[in-house]
């Protein structure tokens, strides 16, 4: 099978892209390499075996198409987007063009010349927009939705806040709306938190890589304080990149069944952690004492979002395998290989 992967040197598109290899796919790893980490992970997939690389815009219709026909591609993981809500206040036109214009372009392109090839996408547990018109308790680590105890299914209602929101969100519709009307056998899946290996976590995204570096920082500099933005009591569902990859496989082989659906995607209630029980496990596993300022909540800051993975597990066959202990154990582990051969983490940004 030939793969086209849009954002290929990404985070999710750089291991999407090895178990792809790794299984005797063909991939073709389409990035514009803007992504702090891209290039290192550009280098490290070609390492990896038969990957092939085509530097373009998502943004730019004309690469897209042109990257389209000369890769023929049986299907389509397109994770290649403007990841960071901050980033989508500063400059929403461009995200806007990455996000939105830039998912129009490739199902425009696959329309015309790959009908047949199932193309899967990275959306957003934020197309629910801030959830704010349900029931919150609070206890001393975290908060709980009272009418959600199983996590968010598909039926809740759509709401897009932030640039992000709808930049997201309106991707999410028009790949759905070319399932619809054109017939296109699409997936779309509904994120929440992935972290793993190859991860770039930076201080506006990837917030369980980002508070990992702050931990080993503060195992060197115990005086080290870093900060949050809300009460720390905010939960979200992790899932590991392995559980991740395994879910687009999943997707694609059971395609005849599942196209036109949308899937929320979690680690799942079992591996939901706020913010200061990420901390506490933190310190649990290094031994380091975490010392934190407060900043105001973010836009349209969920309280809670937890995937209800159900849908996912019925019609997919699939479920997380990896406990957020471990995970975080895994996670840790990278960040601190990332810190031996890159500059100070605490310097980067996204
Ligand atoms: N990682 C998460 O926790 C998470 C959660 C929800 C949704 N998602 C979605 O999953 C997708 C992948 O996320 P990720 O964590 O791998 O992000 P990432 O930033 O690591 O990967 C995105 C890749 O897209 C590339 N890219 C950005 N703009 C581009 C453009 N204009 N043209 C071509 N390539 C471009 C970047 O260089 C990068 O390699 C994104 O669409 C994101 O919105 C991720």
């Amino acid at each position: 099978m030939v793969l086209l992967i849009t954002g290929g040197c990404g985070f999710l598109g750089t291991n999407l892209a090895r178990r792809a290899i790794a299984t005797g796919h063909r991939v073709i790893a389409f990035d514009n390499l803007r992504r702090v980490g891209a290039m290192e992970n550009l280098r490290w997939l070609r390492a990896q075996g038969d990957a092939n690389f085509v530097h373009g815009d998502i943004s730019n219709a004309e690469e897209v198409a042109r990257a389209v026909e000369e890769a023929e591609p049986d299907a389509v993981f397109h994770v290649a987007g403007q990841v960071a809500m901050t980033t989508s206040v500063v400059n929403p036109r461009r995200d806007f063009e990455i996000n939105a214009l830039g998912a129009l372009n490739l199902l425009e392109a696959i329309r015309r010349m790959r009908p047949d090839a199932p193309v899967l996408y990275a959306s957003t547990n934020k197309v629910y927009g801030d959830l704010s018109q349900y029931t919150y308790h609070e206890t001393s680590t975290r908060y709980k939705c009272a009418e959600k105890p199983n996590g968010f299914d598909e039926d809740t209602p759509l709401q897009f806040q932030s640039p992000y929101g709808c930049s997201k969100g309106a991707a999410d519709q028009y790949f759905l709306e070319y399932g619809r009307t054109y017939g296109l056998p699409v997936v779309v899946l509904r994120h929440s938190s992935i972290y793993g290996e190859r991860q770039f976590s930076t201080v506006d995204q990837g917030w369980i890589g980002w508070f990992c570096q702050k931990a080993l920082e503060a195992k060197v500099d115990p005086t080290s304080v870093f900060t949050i933005s809300g009460d720390g009591k905010q939960v979200r569902d992790a899932l590991h990149i392995d559980d991740a990859v395994s879910l687009y496989f999943a997707a694609l082989d059971r395609m005849s069944t599942v196209r036109g659906s949308a899937f929320n995607i979690g680690g799942g209630p079992s591996n939901s952690l706020s913010l200061l029980e990420l901390f506490a496990l933190l310190e649990r596993q290094t031994g380091a004492h975490l010392q934190y300022q407060r900043l105001p909540w973010r836009q349209s800051d969920q309280r809670v979002f937890v995937a209800d993975i159900r849908k996912a597990h019925r019609m997919l066959g699939w479920r997380p395998e990896i406990s957020a202990d471990e995970g975080v154990r895994r996670m840790l582990q990278w960040t601190a290989a990332l810190a031996s051969v890159s500059e100070p983490v605490a310097r980067r940004r996204g």
